[in-house]
C-alpha cells in the first residue's frame, strides 16, 4: 500500500502548509498533509495559543479539515517539523487518527530524514467505540 503512495507530494504539501504554523510558544511548527481512501489531500498546520493546553496540533487539524470535507477513512499522513530528527504523532493525535484509520500509514520528515511508522505500531491498543459498549 505504502508504495503506490506519492509521498513527495504529500511531503511538499506537508512543507507548504507548515510555514503558516502558529506556534509562538514553543517554535515547534509541524505541518501536516493527510491522504484519503478517494485521493484527496487535507493539510493541517499546529495552532497554539496564550492558553498553552488551547493548542490543537498539525495532525488533528489536518483530521478536521477531512472530515468537515466529508471525509472519513485516512490512507497516509505526512509530517514535516524543524526537528533535528523525524519525529512521531503525540498520544492525543494517535487516538483521533485510530478512530478513522487504525492501519493508516504515517511517514515522518525532518533534517533531510524520514521515518515510516504505522498506526498499529503506534498506538497498539486504542480506545475505541466498542469500549463503550
Ligand atoms: N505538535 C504537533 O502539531 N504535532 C506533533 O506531531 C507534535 C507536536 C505541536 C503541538 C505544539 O504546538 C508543538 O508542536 C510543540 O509540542
Amino acid at each position: 500500500m505504502s508504495s503506490i503512495i506519492d509521498w513527495k507530494r504529500l511531503e511538499r504539501e506537508a512543507s507548504a502548509v507548515r510555514a503558516r504554523a502558529y506556534a509562538p510558544y514553543s517554535r515547534f511548527e509541524v505541518g501536516a498533509a493527510l491522504l484519503t481512501k478517494s485521493g484527496e489531500v487535507y493539510v493541517g498546520c499546529n495552532v497554539e495559543n496564550a492558553s498553552y493546553g488551547a493548542a490543537i496540533c498539525a495532525e488533528r487539524a489536518a483530521v478536521a479539515q477531512a472530515v468537515a470535507a466529508g471525509e472519513r477513512e485516512f490512507v497516509a499522513l505526512a509530517l514535516v517539523t524543524g526537528a533535528d530528527r523525524p519525529t512521531p504523532p503525540c498520544g492525543i493525535c494517535r487516538q483521533v487518527l485510530s478512530e478513522h484509520s487504525p492501519s493508516l500509514c504515517v511517514r515522518s520528515f525532518a533534517a533531510g530524514q524520514e521515518v515510516e511508522y504505522t498506526l498499529q505500531e503506534l498506538l497498539p491498543h486504542p480506545f475505541s467505540a466498542a469500549d463503550l459498549d
